[in-house]
C-alpha cells in the first residue's frame, strides 16, 4: 500500500502543478497584463512581472487557507507581488532600493483615502493650475527640457510644487503617483521602454493637466471598489543584499520575486526621467552614487571597473562558501574578457558577471534567513550571453542557492528571449530563455 500511495499522491501532485503551470503562461515575466487591471496599472514599470504570476502561485501553494501567511518580494520594483497579495487579503512584505519606486508602491497600496478630501484638493490644484500663479519662469531640468514642451513643463512642475505642500503623506503619495503616470504620457517621446526612445514622437493630443485629471479620477473609481479593504502589505527602502532588521529570521511562509537580471537593465536610467523630475537626482553623478549603488549589479553602468579589487573579491564570504562555482565563473569571466579585448566598446562583462553572483548569493541568504524551513521561493530570471558567451545564469544561482541553505532547485522555463536584439551587428546567436526558479 506505501509505494503506490506515494505514487498516486505524486501524479496528483504533479497533475496539480502541471494545471497551475499552465496557468502560468509564457507573458508571466511581463509586464502586459498589469496594465488592464486595478491599482496595477497605476503606474507603468515595464520591467515588472504579471500579477497573474503571483496570484497563481498563491493558487497553486493554497496559501489563502493557511494562518496568516506572510509572502517576502526582496525586489519589489513597482509592488506587483505586494498590491496583489492586498487583494486577497494576505500579509506581504517587501523591499525596494530605489526611493521614487517606494512612493509609487506605498501609493499602490493605500486604499482607504477619502474620495471627498480627494476631489477637494483636485479642484484646488485646478484652480492654481489654471490661475497659472507660478508662470514659465521656472529653471527645468536641462534633460527634461528636451522631452517636453515648456507649456507642458510649466503645467508639471506647477503641480509638483503644489502637491508638495500637502500635510498628509497617503494623499501627497496619491497625487504624486498620478504625476508620476502623466510624464509617460505627455512627454515628445516615449520615455521608459524602458529607455527614453528618441526616434518615436507621441500624439499628445490632449492637455496636460487634462491627461492628469483623467488619471487622478481613474484611480480614484479603482479605490471605490477596494474600500474597506485592509491594507496588508508593507515595503521597505532597504537594500536586499543587507540583512533588514524588520522582518523577523524565518517569518515568511514563501517568496516571489523577480531579481535584476544579468547585463540586463540600468534601473538609474530607467527611472532617470522621474528621479529628476521629482528632484532625488540631477546628474549621472547623483544616479550612480544615489540610485545605482543601491541595486544589485545588472549592469556595467553600475560600477567602475578601476574599483575592482580582485584580492577583495577572492577572500569574500561568496567564494569561500562556493569554490566550485567561482572556479567555472572564473573561466567564463576570462573567456569574456579575451573577446571584450578584440571589440571596440571593450566592455568589462566579466567584472560585471562576478559582482552579480556575489550580490545575488548575499540577496539569496537574505531570502533564506527570512523563509520558514521548508517554504518555497519562486523567483522569474532571465539567462544571458555578454560577449556571446552563454551564462547559465538560472543555473547557477540554483547551486549557488544550496550553498545559502536551501535543499533544492528546479527550473522551468517560461519563453525564449532577446530575439528583438538579432539585427544588431555583434549580437550573438544564442538561445536565450526567461525561466522560473524554484528554490525550497
Ligand atoms: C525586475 S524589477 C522587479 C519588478 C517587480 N516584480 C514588479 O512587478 O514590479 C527589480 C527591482 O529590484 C530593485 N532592486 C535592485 N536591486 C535591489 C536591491 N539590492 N535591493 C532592493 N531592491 C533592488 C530595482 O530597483 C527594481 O525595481
Amino acid at each position: 500500500m506505501g509505494d503506490s500511495f506515494f505514487i498516486n499522491n505524486l501524479n496528483w501532485y504533479l497533475n496539480f502543478y502541471k494545471k497551475n503551470m499552465d496557468l502560468l503562461h509564457s507573458e508571466i515575466g511581463s509586464a502586459k497584463d498589469n496594465f488592464k487591471s486595478p491599482v496595477h496599472n497605476w503606474y507603468k514599470f515595464t520591467a515588472g512581472f504579471s500579477y497573474k504570476f503571483v496570484d497563481g502561485i498563491i493558487e497553486l501553494e493554497n496559501l489563502k487557507s493557511e494562518e496568516s501567511p506572510i509572502i517576502f518580494d526582496p525586489f519589489s520594483g513597482c509592488g506587483t507581488t505586494l498590491v496583489s497579495c492586498q487583494k486577497h487579503g494576505i500579509k506581504a512584505v517587501g523591499n525596494e532600493s530605489q526611493l521614487f519606486m517606494l512612493d509609487v508602491i506605498n501609493a499602490k497600496l493605500n486604499w482607504n483615502l477619502s474620495e471627498v478630501e480627494l476631489i477637494e484638493k483636485l479642484n484646488n490644484l485646478k484652480g492654481h493650475v489654471f490661475s497659472n500663479k507660478e508662470g514659465v519662469e521656472q529653471d527645468f531640468h536641462t534633460l527634461l527640457e528636451t522631452l517636453y514642451t515648456k507649456t507642458t513643463l510649466t503645467t508639471l512642475y506647477t503641480i509638483r510644487n503644489f502637491i508638495r505642500r500637502f500635510e498628509k503623506e497617503d494623499i501627497r503619495l496619491f497625487f504624486k503617483l498620478a504625476l508620476s503616470q502623466t510624464l509617460h504620457k505627455v512627454s515628445i517621446h516615449p520615455i521608459a521602454v524602458p529607455y527614453i526612445s528618441r526616434n518615436k514622437i507621441l500624439k499628445n493630443e490632449k492637455l496636460p493637466w487634462d491627461v492628469f485629471e483623467d488619471i487622478f479620477r481613474g484611480m480614484i473609481s479603482d479605490l471605490i471598489d477596494l474600500r474597506g479593504k485592509k491594507r496588508t502589505s508593507r515595503v521597505y527602502n532597504h537594500d536586499s543584499r543587507k540583512k533588514n532588521q524588520h522582518i523577523k529570521y524565518r517569518s515568511c511562509d514563501l517568496c516571489i520575486t523577480s531579481p535584476p537580471y544579468l547585463n540586463n537593465l540600468d534601473y538609474g536610467e530607467v527611472s532617470k526621467v522621474h528621479t529628476h523630475f521629482f528632484e532625488i537626482t540631477d546628474d549621472w553623478g547623483d544616479i550612480t552614487n544615489k540610485v545605482r549603488r543601491k541595486l544589485v549589479t545588472g549592469s556595467t553602468t553600475h560600477y567602475k571597473e578601476a574599483e575592482f579589487n580582485t584580492k577583495d573579491y577572492m577572500s569574500s564570504e561568496f567564494v569561500i562558501k562556493n569554490k566550485e562555482i567561482v572556479n567555472r565563473l572564473m573561466k567564463l569571466a576570462s573567456k569574456i574578457k579575451k573577446i571584450s579585448q578584440e571589440r571596440a566598446g571593450k566592455k568589462s562583462f566579466n567584472i560585471l558577471m562576478l559582482y552579480y553572483f556575489k550580490d545575488m548569493y548575499e540577496v539569496l541568504n537574505e531570502i533564506r534567513r527570512v523563509l520558514k524551513n521548508g517554504s518555497k521561493a519562486y523567483l522569474i530570471l532571465g539567462d544571458s550571453a555578454p560577449y556571446g558567451v552563454y551564462v547559465e545564469t538560472t543555473k547557477l544561482l540554483g547551486e549557488i542557492a544550496l550553498n545559502c541553505g536551501f535543499s533544492s532547485y528546479e527550473i522551468e522555463e517560461i519563453r525564449s528571449r532577446g530575439t528583438k536584439w538579432k539585427s544588431l551587428k555583434y549580437r550573438h546567436s544564442i538561445r536565450l530563455s526567461e525561466n522560473l526558479l524554484i528554490l525550497e
